[in-house]
């Protein structure tokens, strides 16, 4: 590996963490914002540093960059887990679903279905908060609401129908505001019997970091032992991050970039704009030459960016045209899950060392499926009656992570699906993992932060109605800046939101 010398503007940062007072850095993609706080942690030498992450493979991944200094890699969750997630135990493994819920609390009426999911939602909501009562402010509302709250009558070009629309409307709304007086009260139930120590009733990841932020814990107290925080990817930080965050009396450095929040639907805020500290700048880009910064500024200027990306002439990249992986391509970059595990099977059938992320979690959840599917739901399903209960579950926000798995079960089957998993690689499981591997298939979620000399982009990237969205534009100007040497794609960015691909 070439050695590396830090820019003035990088030096600047780390001049500043020595002195120990905080500041943020926004910079776009391959700036060396996370290079920089490894260097600051190598710079601060024996203190004992705190590089926080919400994302697992983050976390991870960091580890090797952090290696030799004296500051900790961790999550979120993992952070508070001791003190406050393992008196959960075992009612942290089961998913909670709009059937129980209606069975449990008697949810009935012609709504009960509606009722019960955005009980679920705004409960998810809410438990990003410490908020100490469930209110309107936390309203998820369902879809079918999300759509009726959307019109506006001022932009219907058509009188009669207007007319018409704006009754049926009226009706709807009215439908919404009782469902969301049953929800609310609803989620607050829930939520007193997640805390009922006694209760043998499912608990959320949320609920045990919400606990441990609203405790105050002070991260330098001899309990922690910590000096400075590191904040990676603060972009996409939540409330209760950044309140946990904010009370420390010690220094946090913040790094992000705002064109990379990929987490809003989340209740991620953008900690780089919230956030009154002093800002450290950072203009190149090292990771990728010109060809890839041409590609991807096409959609850092769809996004209205003030800054595009610069790059070093010395360095080279090339963007290639392919609908297919090509050989030799260390990365697969996909849209979700189901695309991830497609891009595993190809992988496989080519006879190569594929790792995965996120592993453990598609195992559990194709094991908890055939015993669902066999009638005896166990695992993260154990509330759950059958697979059409799990299907309707997925039509809700808390579950539409299970839509592309079901989808992708119904494509190949559960069989096929466990043995090519058996096959792969966990690459959450440690960093060796991802040298181990010829290739790896990630989302774009998960690849945030990370760097391949190759990367190809799955055609799910590119659908042209989601691209209409700016949360979508940003995860493929994400996805496009983890190629260093070469990234390949089967369509471009500027194609497909013209029209022409
Ligand atoms: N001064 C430098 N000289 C040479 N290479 C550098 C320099 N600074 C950073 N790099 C390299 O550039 C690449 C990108 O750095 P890094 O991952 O820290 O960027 P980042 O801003 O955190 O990116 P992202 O926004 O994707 O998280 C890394 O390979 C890093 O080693
Ligand atoms: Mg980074």
């Amino acid at each position: 590996m070439p050695e590396i010398k830090l820019t003035d503007e990088q030096i600047h940062g780390v001049d500043m963490a020595k002195k120990m007072s905080s500041f943020k850095r926004s910079a776009l993609a391959g700036t060396g914002k996370t290079m920089t706080l490894a260097e600051i942690a190598r710079g601060l030498k024996k203190k004992k540093g705190l590089y926080l992450s919400f994302n697992k493979g983050i976390a991870v991944e960091a580890q090797k960059r952090f290696s030799g200094t004296n500051c900790t890699t961790r999550t979120f969750h993992s952070l508070a887990f001791d003190g406050f997630g393992k008196k959960y135990g075992s009612r942290l493994n089961q998913r909670l679903n709009v059937g129980f819920i209606r069975e449990r609390f008697g949810v009935g009426g012609d709504h009960a279905y509606l009722v019960s999911g955005m009980a679920l939602d705004s409960l998810g909501k809410f438990l990003r908060t410490i908020d100490d009562e469930v209110g309107p402010e936390h309203s998820v509302w369902p879809d079918a609401c999300k759509t009726i709250f959307a019109w506006k009558p001022d932009v219907t070009k058509f009188e009669v129908d207007q007319r018409q629309s704006r009754i049926e409307n009226d009706m709807q709304r009215k439908v919404c505001f009782q469902i969301q007086s049953e929800a609310l009260p609803l989620a607050q139930k829930i939520y007193n019997e997640m805390r009922r120590p006694t209760s043998d009733f499912p608990v959320t990841h949320d609920l045990y970091l919400r606990e441990f932020v609203a405790s105050m814990p002070d991260l330098s107290s001899s309990r922690f032992g910590y000096e400075y925080i590191l904040f990676d990817e603060a972009q996409d930080a939540d409330h209760l991050m950044l309140m946990l965050t904010t009370a420390q009396s010690l220094p946090v450095f913040y790094v992000g970039d705002a064109h990379q929040q990929i987490y809003s639907w989340r209740g991620a805020e953008n900690a780089m704009a919230s956030l009154d500290l002093p800002e450290t700048p950072l203009t190149t880009s090292f990771r990728f030459g010109q060809a890839v910064a041409d590609d991807a500024n096409e959609v850092l200027a769809a996004l209205g960016s003030k800054y595009l990306l610069n790059v070093l002439p010395s360095k080279r990249s090339r963007v290639e045209r392919s609908a297919d992986v090509p050989p030799g391509t260390r990365a697969v970059i996909s849209r979700t899950n189901g695309q991830v595990v497609s891009a595993t099977l190809d992988g496989l059938k080519e006879g190569i060392r594929v790792g995965v992320s996120g592993l453990r979690g598609i195992k559990s959840f194709l094991r908890d499926y055939r015993s669902t599917e066999a009638g005896r739901p166990s695992g993260q399903f154990a509330l759950f009656q059958s697979v059409n209960d799990l299907m309707e579950h997925a039509q809700t926000e808390s579950g539409s992570d299970l839509k592309t798995w079901l989808d992708l079960v119904g494509q190949y089957g559960a069989d096929v699906l466990e043995t090519a998993m058996g096959q792969a690689r966990d690459l959450d499981q440690d960093k060796d993992v991802w040298k181990s591997c010829q290739r790896v298939a990630i989302t774009a979620h998960a690849g945030k932060g990370m760097e391949f000399d190759s990367v190809h982009l799955s055609d799910g990237l590119f659908n042209p109605k989601r691209l209409k969205g700016d949360e979508e534009k940003r995860l493929l100007y994400v996805a496009k800046t983890r190629a260093m040497r070469v990234l390949s794609q089967g369509k471009s960015f500027v194609e497909v939101t013209q029209g022409e691909a």
